[in-house]
């Protein structure tokens, strides 16, 4: 795992829209896998000023809600056309999110798993981290070797996300998510965590022991991870002066 620290979400922002859109630029058609949720925001309005080439691009949503329908404000499709997709140069074809209303879900699941393989497979995914340590909605204890499939949201994320919904009880339960083991298949992850809430969360994925009650801890297995960070974020890792200083030493050849 590569640890950057930055003073603010802003700045480590930039970093991630870099490492982004060099990709891009390296490669017009990638296959980028894209998150949701309050911290990527920032990332998306700099993509979308960026303004980069994605008329070749083929995206993969982590998530999305069951039953929630696509025109709900809430929905991971809403988002995505309104955060991102809206605003760029991308093929709507080129576009996938899963179907939270799919009458056959493990049928659904399998063909999700089929398009990203038949796509050539994801170059870059981006990723959140909930604060139990979800990756997706890879809530703590799923496999990790685990496939795109339906999940049950932990009380604590049901809570979490509630203030996207305006409370509790309309925060749907069940869930369609990329597998943990999907996920792993990424030829480059890059998690962004900012914020107090998210500091137990980064430092146990981190520097704790890999197991499947921290889903992201799984990511110290992956070969090409970059985590980025603002200070509040990092501010219980153990290392974060050594992690500090491989990044102000970098090659020059391998600056981002
Ligand atoms: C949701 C999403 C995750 C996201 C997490 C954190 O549960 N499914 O992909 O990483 O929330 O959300 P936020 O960025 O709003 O803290």
């Amino acid at each position: 795992m590569e640890i950057i620290i930055q003073p603010s979400a802003e700045a480590a922002t930039s970093v991630a829209a870099r490492v982004i859109a060099r990709l891009l630029r390296e490669k017009p058609d990638a296959v980028i896998g894209l998150a949701t949720g309050s911290t990527p925001l920032l990332l998306y309005r700099e993509l979308i000023r960026m303004k980069l080439d994605w008329r070749k691009v083929t995206t993969f949503n982590l998530d999305e809600y069951v039953g929630l329908p696509k025109e709900h404000p809430q929905s991971y499709h809403s988002f995505m056309w309104e955060n991102l997709l809206g605003h760029i140069n991308i093929a709507k074809k080129n576009v996938h999110i899963p179907d939270g209303n799919t009458n056959d879900i493990p049928k659904f699941c399998a063909k999700y798993e089929k398009q990203i393989r038949a796509a050539g497979g994801i170059d870059l995914q981006v990723l959140g981290i909930g604060t139990d340590g979800h990756i997706g909605f890879n809530e703590p204890t799923s496999s990790l070797a685990s496939r795109t499939r339906i999940k049950t949201l932990t009380q604590r994320t049901v809570q979490d996300n509630a203030r996207f919904f305006g409370s509790e009880d309309k925060v749907p339960h069940h869930v369609i998510t990329m597998g943990i083991g999907t996920i792993m298949e990424a030829r480059q992850n890059l998690l962004l965590a900012f914020g107090p809430k998210k500091a137990r969360a980064i430092a146990e994925a981190v520097e704790g022991p890999i197991t499947s009650v921290n889903p992201a801890s799984v990511l110290q297995m992956h070969p090409v991870t970059k985590v980025c960070l603002d200070e509040e974020a990092a501010a219980q890792l153990q290392r974060a002066d050594y992690y500090r200083w491989v990044f102000d030493n970098k090659p020059g050849w391998q600056k981002i």
